[in-house]
């Protein structure tokens, strides 16, 4: 159970920062070059907050089987479990909330600019924050 979960949410990370790069890069190019909303636009946005709400359920999941989550949460002094049993799923949480945030306060723009504008803020916020918490070395380990 704990192998599988956390080759899942190993390999589902690529997938998930992939995919929310490219919806924030297309929100980005859609409004630099003022180009309609359209519903290849508002598909890719949906896909990338579906696929991190799904990293972020197996990531909880895992955090309460391994060893590394919520079990090491009394070694706050040794900074990898610190790591991942506290900042990595914090920080996670607090980006995945201002994903969805700016997914429903797309939704309330009117205008095209507008839309684009709080898609890419917000993806691009989130996505730098998940990337500032990973527990990169052991995940090319
Ligand atoms: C989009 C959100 C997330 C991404 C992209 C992500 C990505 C990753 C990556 C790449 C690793 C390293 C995997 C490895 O060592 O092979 C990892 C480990 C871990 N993640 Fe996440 N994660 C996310 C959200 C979460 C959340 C919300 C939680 C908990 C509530 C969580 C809990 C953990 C735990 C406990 C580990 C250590 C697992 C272990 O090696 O035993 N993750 N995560």
């Amino acid at each position: 159970m704990y192998t599988a979960l956390q080759t899942a949410h190993s390999v589902f990370a690529y997938i998930v920062l992939a995919v929310l790069f490219f919806a924030a890069v297309n929100a980005i190019s859609g409004l630099v070059s003022k180009r309609f909303f359209a519903a290849k636009d508002l598909r890719i946005s949906l896909f990338a907050m579906i696929l991190s709400h799904m990293q972020l359920l197996i990531g909880f999941i895992l955090y309460f089987v391994s060893p590394l989550g919520f079990d090491a949460l009394g070694n706050m002094g040794d900074k990898d479990l610190r790591l991942t049993s506290l900042e990595h799923p914090l920080i996670n949480i607090i980006a995945l909330a201002v994903i969805t945030i700016g997914w429903s306060k797309h939704k309330k723009e009117e205008s095209h600019n507008g839309k684009y504008k709080k898609i890419a803020v917000f993806y691009t916020i989130g996505l730098v924050l998940i990337l500032s918490r990973l527990p990169w070395a052991s995940w090319f380990n």
